[in-house]
């Protein structure tokens, strides 16, 4: 890793400028171990697609991940099961909130997407039932990417979104009874709160990103999706990685994104680099106020957008 080529300067002036955000938004507090972030932290990285990252700011701090690991967790599922996973979830925006049940019966227990927490739930689902161990799957993929073997997952956080999780528990049961959830819902939920729980850092999910940037390929140089695969995670990451606010983050940044409740949100430069921005205050539709500024200024900067 290098601090010192040449997206630092870009990032060094966005920190100074992010610095003066006086409205920052506030920490998920439907998570109570969530409820303590300040929104005062701050950090950024970019990966170029060799592995060289650049940061700034609190850029090696784990922080917690929350649903950007859905991102992951839909790569996954996507290269074991193939076009059939479109099957048991959807590719369209929902434009209600990420944790919303009201088009699930209309629509007759399939999600909108991956991305929002019914869809994932979803997803989880499939990998659990391909792999037998969905979590741990991520985990390893998550660590062989960032190259960092100490990633792991927080089970204090994880036992508090388990304590609090009455909305997640009724998406899966109400899917459930439409048969798109194929195993226990308990076990489901234990899996998908595991992954929400993961601890990484901006360095780490950058890396981890890459594979995105490089049109499906590993950091070993080994194929995870074909490329026309990466291409529709970065579509579906565009229309919906953002929730309802997914058409203002692609007027903004112009970047396929997904956000977490933790705070955090990566994006990708097709071809070109990966993001990962981080700071814990959330807008009201729960995306980063500090992180989506920082990226619509990083592609304000650069000119590095899809568009
Ligand atoms: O299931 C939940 O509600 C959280 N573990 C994850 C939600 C999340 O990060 C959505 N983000 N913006």
């Amino acid at each position: 890793m290098t601090t010192n080529t040449s997206f630092q300067p870009v990032l060094d002036r966005i920190a100074e400028e992010i610095a003066e955000l006086t409205d920052r938004g506030a920490p998920a507090d439907y998570i109570p171990a969530l409820a303590a972030g300040d929104p005062r932290d701050f950090g950024m990285a970019v990966a170029e697609l060799d592995g060289t990252v650049y940061g700034v700011g609190d850029w090696r701090r784990p922080f917690s991940t929350q649903s950007v690991t859905k991102v992951f967790t839909l790569a996954l599922a996507l290269a074991g099961e193939g076009e059939a996973l479109w099957t048991h979830v959807g590719r369209e925006p929902s434009g209600d909130p990420f944790n919303s049940l009201v088009q699930l019966e209309y629509e007759h227990g399939i999600p909108r997407n991956p991305f929002i927490n019914a869809g994932a739930l979803v997803v989880t689902d499939r990998l659990h039932r391909l792999t037998g161990d969905a979590s741990g799957n991520l985990l390893a993929f998550l660590r062989a990417e960032s190259g960092n073997p100490d990633l792991a997952f927080d089970a204090d956080v994880a036992a508090s979104e388990a304590a609090h999780g009455d909305r997640n528990a009724a998406l899966a049961h109400f899917m459930a009874s439409y048969g798109n959830i194929t195993g226990p819902v308990p076990e489901l939920l234990r899996e998908y709160f595991r992954q929400c729980s993961l601890e990484a850092s901006c360095a780490d999910l950058a890396l981890a990103t890459g594979f995105l940037a490089r049109h499906g390929l590993r950091a070993d140089g080994s194929r995870l999706l074909t490329r026309s695969q990466a291409k529709q995670i970065n579509a579906v990451m565009l229309t919906c990685g953002t929730y309802d606010a997914a058409g203002d983050f692609a007027y903004r940044v112009g970047l396929p994104g997904k956000s977490g409740v933790g705070g955090a949100v990566v994006a990708v430069v097709p071809g070109r680099c990966t993001l990962c921005v981080w700071s814990p205050g959330l807008d009201s539709r729960g995306n980063s106020v500090a992180g989506v500024a920082a990226l619509d200024r990083f592609t304000t900067i650069t000119g590095l957008s899809v568009f």
